[in-house]
């Protein structure tokens, strides 16, 4: 079921997208070095020598060293990050576009004056057999078979402390066994369960973005994310290997579905992340490796405003549409949503536990979730504290079952509820599709 990409048909075009971003990457990447002088001038006096600095495809080498754009172009390079290079051999824009058309630079020029290139004869609709794409639709029904089959989803809270108590074993203390307990039917799942890849739905806590960038929803396309020192030295744990190709065809598809995500390949993750990994997966050194790949999905909900438990929800339903359309190798997807419950970390109200409502709250999300979108952010921050609005990120994971493309009703596996651990109520749960 390939993706929606008419306009790759477009003659003489390539346009940038999420596959060709990761094509080009390092090319990019490699472009945009030549905004510092100083690389300017190594570049020049040893070409090869600096190319060969970077780790990029023998292909990407060769058509940078042959300053051929559209060779370039082909390896994933974007012209407005390869005009860098261009810039640096001194070409304008109107060089380095007509050198990709085969005409001379004084023909080009030439045109140009004389109106510029007519569209006729080199437009899609002037294609033999070409009818114009559909407007997108939005399955409301879920692909039979599908070889990217979300199996579960797991809701948990990501309080740092539980990442604390385990680093520096602590768990056995009464305290933290309560929390633990909790976990111990999840791990035993896990463990037979293991995902190839868990779409991680968290909230960054001013540790990868700050007052200078407030994307909405961000979602990692990169191949690895270290974990974030968030002023107490990073934890040790091992950092998170990434799917940039499944991660760069949910962006595709997600954002043809009218979503603005922003796509990031660096960033480091904080204990949003890293805790319930350590949760479910249980103790992993630094030196070792979680047992599966991780997609991040971060919401913002330090800074509002923040998105509605709808927009949440129907964010979820625009991931599942992309899990449907993978045609690569079958995957076990597992989609996990952290933050919560209740909690409150700030003023005169801090310390806020609300149990009535944190599981209404589990109700709803196993039994009615589209009733839960039209809860309103008050209710959250009112009812279970400012910091419970993490909450919100829980009706992601939930967008994403069978039930709510017609198929069947989600199996409660586990549900585990406890206060506290630190300032927050531990609500926890592990809901399961149908497996016929
Ligand atoms: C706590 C909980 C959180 O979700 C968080 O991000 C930070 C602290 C807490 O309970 O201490
Ligand atoms: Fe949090």
């Amino acid at each position: 079921m390939a993706l929606d990409k008419p306009y790759q048909d477009i003659p003489g075009t390539i346009i940038f997208d999420a596959e060709q971003a990761r094509k080009g990457y390092h090319l990019n990447q490699f472009s945009m070095s030549f905004m510092k002088p100083e690389n300017r001038e190594r570049y020049l006096a040893d070409r090869e020598a600096y190319v060969n600095e970077w780790p990029l495809t023998d292909a990407q080498k060769k058509a940078v060293l042959d300053m051929d754009l559209n060779a370039m172009m082909a390896e994933g390079g974007n012209i407005y990050f390869l005009s860098k290079i261009g810039a640096t051999h001194g070409l304008s824009f109107q060089q380095m576009a007509g050198s990709m058309t085969g005409m001379s630079e004084a023909a080009y020029r030439d045109m140009m004056v004389s109106g510029g290139r007519r569209p006729e004869g080199v437009r899609l609709k002037d294609l033999d057999g070409w009818t114009p794409p559909e407007p997108g639709e939005k399955a409301e029904t879920m692909r039979p078979n599908a070889p990217a089959r979300v199996t579960s989803t797991l809701y948990t809270p990501h309080v740092p402390a539980i990442g604390a108590a385990m680093d520096l074993g602590k768990t056995e203390e009464p305290y933290w066994q309560k929390v633990f307990s909790g976990y111990e039917w999840t791990r035993a799942w896990a463990k037979e369960n293991t995902p190839d890849v868990v779409i991680l739905v968290y909230n960054d806590h001013a540790t990868a973005f700050d007052s200078s960038l407030i994307p909405t929803f961000v979602l990692g396309t990169g191949a690895e994310y270290p974990v974030a020192d968030e002023g107490y030295g990073p934890r040790p744990v091992p950092g998170i290997k990434g799917y940039p190709e499944l991660a760069s065809h949910i962006a595709q598809s997600v954002i043809q579905d009218d979503f603005d995500l922003t796509l990031v390949n660096e960033m480091v993750v904080d204990h949003g992340l890293t805790v319930p990994l350590s949760l479910v997966f249980g103790d992993v050194g630094v030196d070792g490796e979680w047992p599966c790949r991780v997609i991040p999905l971060a919401v913002n909900v330090v800074q509002y405003p923040v998105p509605s438990g709808r927009r949440c929800y129907e964010l979820g339903k625009a991931i599942r549409r992309a899990l449907d359309k993978w045609d690569g190798p079958e995957l076990n997807v597992q989609v996990w949503s952290t933050g919560g419950m209740s909690h409150q970390l700030q003023g005169p109200r801090a310390g806020l536990i609300n149990a009535e409502w944190d599981n209404a709250f589990l109700d709803h999300l196993i039994a009615d979730p589209e009733g839960l979108t039209e809860w309103p952010h008050l209710e959250y921050v009112d009812e279970a504290g400012s910091e419970g609005i993490e909450l919100v990120d829980w009706l992601i994971a939930r967008g994403t079952m069978d039930d709510q493309f017609g198929g069947g009703a989600p199996t409660v596996d586990h549900r585990f509820y406890h206060v506290p651990a630190s300032n927050t109520a531990v609500g926890h749960m592990v809901l399961s599709n149908p497996t016929d």
